[in-house]
């Protein structure tokens, strides 16, 4: 396994790589990985010749009052980790390597990044589709692999690599769950022990959704208030959405009718975590 630091190094790897007919599998990450991660990786080596994991605190996806800095970074867990999956390149570029000085150049997918995460975080896809758009350009992967526990995210890279043509294939992979049902996140490092508690009040609001579907519900507003109470009974829950849309438009559905994706965002103290299943 080899890290790589610079792009023009990396490209030159790339360029062998391509010449040699092997397959390569793109799995993009903030770092602090976990088994969500691990997951990706592992599908990717299974999928492709050669596994590059990019680890990189992409500055463009975080709005100015949020957690940029204090974002949990574990440079040397992460190589380990990595190693273990069997990965072949790390691509760890620094903020300034891949935003130089006079960089101009934004990608910005619409209407899908307006409503959900993208409301109340604006310029977060912006961000997010920028860096995975120069990610996709830097290694030239075939495959790329996604979580999806960032159902949006997952939305909007599909929605960018169809829409400019980008010769990619993108997988989303299933969400990894603690025992206890919460979603594994780089950020659940940020619940104290009874936040973290808290926390399950998100998985629990969904399996609810699912009981009530396959019970015959299917009129959203129902699910969605039953959940909402669920989660209000938390004093350190604060909801900032309680959705159900379809998985491709993310257009809110009165009634439940083909894929739905049941979504949730909901603050816990002062970390923000989101969730969600697809109903069929
Ligand atoms: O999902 C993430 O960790 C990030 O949004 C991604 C896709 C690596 C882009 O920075």
């Amino acid at each position: 396994m080899k890290v790589y630091r610079s792009i023009s190094s990396l490209t030159k790897k790339i360029q062998e790589i391509k010449k040699q007919g092997k397959a390569i599998g793109l799995v993009p990450t903030m770092g602090f990985l976990h088994e969500g991660h691990m997951s990706l990786i592992r599908r990717a080596r299974k999928d492709t010749d050669c596994v590059i994991v990019s680890i990189f605190v992409n500055p463009a996806q975080f709005g100015p009052k949020e957690d940029f800095r204090k974002y949990p970074r574990d440079m040397k867990k992460d190589l380990e980790l990595c190693e273990k999956e069997a990965a072949d390149i790390i691509f760890a570029p620094e903020a300034r390597e891949m935003y130089p000085e006079g960089f101009a150049t934004y990608v910005k997918v619409e209407r899908i990044t307006d409503t959900l995460c993208g409301a109340s975080r604006p310029g977060h896809f912006r961000g997010v589709a920028t860096v995975v758009a120069k990610l996709f350009n830097i290694t030239m992967p075939d495959i790329a692999y996604f979580g999806q526990k960032d159902g949006q995210q997952a939305a909007v890279i599909r929605r960018m690599a169809k829409d400019l043509d980008m010769p990619v294939k993108i997988k989303v992979e299933p969400i990894v769950r603690e025992k206890d049902g919460l979603a594994m996140s780089s950020r659940n490092v940020y619940l104290n022990p009874e936040e973290r508690v808290q926390a399950l009040c998100i998985y629990k609001s969904l399996k609810l959704a699912q009981r009530l579907f396959n019970k015959g519900e299917r009129d959203s507003k129902e699910i969605i208030k039953r959940m909402s109470q669920l989660i209000n009974e938390n004093r350190k829950a604060d909801i900032d959405y309680v959705s159900i849309v379809d998985t491709e438009e993310l257009r809110d559905m009165k009634r439940i009718s083909g894929q739905a994706m049941v979504t949730v965002a909901v603050r816990i103290g002062n970390t923000r975590l989101i969730d969600n299943i697809i109903l069929n």
